[in-house]
C-alpha cells in the first residue's frame, strides 16, 4: 500500500518523512494557502523534503476542462512525476480523459459518492479520493462509500486505486485500508496520533526503571 501525508508544510513533511513509510505527499488549494508560498515555490522544496522517489500531488484550479488540462501540462513541465488532481466534475471528466492521452497521471478528487469515483476511474484517473470525514460531516457514511467504490473498481476499473483522503482520526483511515484501499493521505495530526499512545511510554519507562534498578544504566 501506498501511504502519504496531506500537507504543505515543508519543515513537518521532513520531520515526518523521517519517521513514517511515506510514498508522498499530497496537497490541495487550501493546504497550499495555508503556507502563503506560491506551488510553483511550495512544489520543489516538497519534493527535496520526500526525495527523488517520493511522489507529488497537487490540484488544478480552473474550472474550465481545457483549463484544467493546461495547469496539469504546467504540473507536469515542472514536476515530471506529479500526480495531478482533478475536480470530479462534468469538466473534470473531460480533462482526465485528455490528460490520460497525454500520459499525464490524474487523481480526481473532491470525489463524494462511489458513482462520481467510478465515472473518473473509467476516464482513466490513475487514482480516486473519496472524502471520508467530509461524507461522514453531511450526514453520509464515507467508510461505506469507500467500500462500495473499492467493489466496483475491482469489478469494473481494476487499473484505478482508491487514495482515500479527509481523516480526522486513526480508525477511519484503518477502516478504508481494511476496506481494501491501497492508498490513504492523512493529515499531519492524525499521522501522530497513530504513534500517540500513551500506555506504550509507560512500557518504556517501566523497562528503563527495572533494567537501571537491576544494571545501573540504561544501555545494554
Ligand atoms: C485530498 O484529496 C483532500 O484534499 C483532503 O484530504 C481533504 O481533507 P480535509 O477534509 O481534512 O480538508
Amino acid at each position: 500500500m501506498e501511504l502519504y501525508l496531506d500537507s504543505a508544510n515543508v519543515a513537518e513533511v521532513e520531520r515526518l518523512a523521517r519517521i513514517f513509510p511515506v510514498a508522498g505527499v499530497t496537497t490541495n488549494p487550501s493546504i497550499v494557502a495555508v503556507g502563503k508560498e506560491t506551488l510553483w515555490e511550495v512544489l520543489p522544496r516538497l519534493q527535496k523534503a520526500i526525495g527523488e522517489e517520493g511522489t507529488l500531488f497537487a490540484q488544478t484550479m480552473s474550472r474550465d476542462a481545457q483549463g484544467m488540462v493546461e495547469e496539469a501540462r504546467r504540473l507536469r513541465d515542472t514536476v515530471p512525476g506529479i500526480v495531478v488532481k482533478i475536480p470530479v466534475t462534468a469538466e473534470g471528466l473531460v480533462a482526465i480523459k485528455q490528460l490520460k492521452k497525454e500520459g499525464i497521471t490524474t487523481l480526481g478528487t473532491a470525489v463524494y459518492s462511489a458513482s462520481q469515483g467510478l465515472l473518473a476511474a473509467l476516464a482513466g484517473a490513475k487514482y480516486v479520493a473519496p472524502y471520508v470525514n467530509r461524507i461522514d460531516a453531511q450526514g453520509g457514511d464515507g467508510i461505506r462509500t469507500v467500500q462500495e467504490l473499492q467493489t466496483l473498481l475491482e469489478l469494473h476499473a481494476p487499473d484505478t486505486m482508491i487514495l482515500a483522503a479527509s481523516f480526522k482520526t486513526p480508525r477511519q483511515a484503518l477502516d478504508c485500508l481494511l476496506a481494501g484501499c491501497e492508498a490513504i493521505t492523512l493529515p499531519l495530526d492524525v499521522a501522530q496520533q497513530m504513534l500517540n499512545i500513551p500506555a506504550v511510554e509507560s512500557a518504556i519507562a517501566k523497562f528503563e526503571q527495572d533494567w537501571e534498578s537491576a544494571f545501573g544504566q540504561l544501555t545494554l
